[in-house]
């Protein structure tokens, strides 16, 4: 997607081969720094603390790290420990392990020799079809918005949470894949951002990623969105996903529950877009058993942003000395879901939909 108008992409390999470079989002909006990553632990911090963030975009992010293992030893021990290393870096999304699972199998399976070249080969095939299932993720998407347009005059009112845009992924998004679609399709569009406390990956990476793309957008506080949809305000809500559960049984970002609960009350349709990548069969209730990340109370009690000379600076919000509670993570239970929006089409957050989609031949 856009940034100054150029083509980006979220992270890329090295003309060498010898580093990964990413863009540290924890200093959007206010500034595109892009970072150098030149082995396994420099990808795990990236990970852990946030640099990177969003679930295809930590497996993307995760596998280049593995290429980076490979590209020092890529005997079995040395490749296995880095791999359970990067899978610690955060617990709740699915794409982490599976994309390591994926680099494991296919590096394991071939002379220690070929190894460094088949690992940035197999990392480059989980990007670029990250790219092209998000593609496919919008091209689907896209009919249900247009039925709305057809329906009444006037933009088509999206609400969307957190950010699962072109910078959770390696390009388009899940979520707001359908939306780049419709704007590509010139359908009048205007998008809800909610600002996602406590870490605001709405206000800070949404927004600007909207911004830059040229998209009609209007930040809320988390608390608005009800309101919006009582009002009549909110077409229909698109939201990612952070791993899908075998019933259907959608985690995301804390506070994403709250939108659905309050979309089912309006009638608006909540849709959640998920990569196959994100799909998680090994668990079947995902209330039950999704781990939950639980972050920094620091996330709460202090917040960051641009002072008005321009610096970065973090002040306290809360009293001195207050205890914070942070989950990060919320699962939405399945049959608040209108439905599943995947690369090979839109399927019902039910046990056996989700069997036949992912059972049938692509
Ligand atoms: O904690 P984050 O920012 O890594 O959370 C992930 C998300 O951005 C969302 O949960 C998102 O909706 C799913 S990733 C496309």
């Amino acid at each position: 997607m856009l940034v100054d108008a150029q083509p980006r992409r979220s992270l890329w390999p090295s003309e060498q081969r010898d580093a990964l470079w990413v863009i540290d989002q924890r200093q959007l909006p206010h500034r595109l720094a892009i970072e150098r990553l030149d082995g396994v632990e420099a990808v795990f911090v990236a990970i852990r603390d946030m640099w990177v963030r969003g679930a295809p975009l930590i497996g993307a992010t995760a596998a280049y790290g593995l290429a980076l293992q490979a590209h020092r030893d890529a005997g079995d021990a040395a490749l296995q420990a880095a791999a359970q290393h990067l899978g610690s870096a955060r617990p709740t999304a699915v794409n982490l392990q599976w994309a390591l699972q994926r680099m494991l199998g296919r590096l394991l399976a071939v002379p220690v020799a070929e190894r460094r070249a088949a690992a940035w080969a197999e990392a480059d095939a989980i990007a670029d079809e990250d790219v092209a299932t998000n593609q496919a993720i919008g091209r689907h998407g896209l009919p249900l918005l247009q039925a709305i347009a057809q329906r009444r005059p006037g933009p088509v009112q999206v609400l969307t949470h957190c950010n699962a845009g072109w910078l959770a992924t390696v390009d388009w998004g899940t979520a707001l894949a359908p939306v780049y679609q419709a704007q590509a399709a010139g359908l009048p569009l205007h998008v809800w951002v909610d600002e996602t406390r406590p870490r605001n990956q709405g206000a800070s990476l949404t927004a600007w990623e909207l911004g830059q793309q040229g998209v009609p957008h209007t930040l809320i506080a988390d608390n608005a969105g009800g309101h919006l949809m009582q009002r009549g305000l909110v077409d229909i809500v698109i939201v990612g996903c952070d791993r899908v559960s075998a019933q259907g049984d959608v985690c995301n970002k804390i506070g994403t529950y709250l939108k659905a609960l309050a979309a089912r009350d309006n009638g608006v349709p909540f849709y959640v877009a998920m990569p196959l990548s994100t799909f998680d069969p090994a668990i079947e209730d995902g209330l039950r058993d999704i781990p939950i990340e639980e972050r920094s109370p620091r996330e709460l009690t202090h917040i960051g942003g641009r002072t008005a000379d321009g610096q970065w600076a973090e002040v306290q919000i809360a009293p001195i000395g207050c205890g914070a509670a942070n989950p990060a993570f919320d699962v939405t239970p399945a049959a608040l879901v209108s439905g599943l929006i995947t690369q090979r089409g839109i399927v019902a957050a039910r046990a056996d939909a989700l069997r036949a989609l992912t059972e049938a031949k692509p």
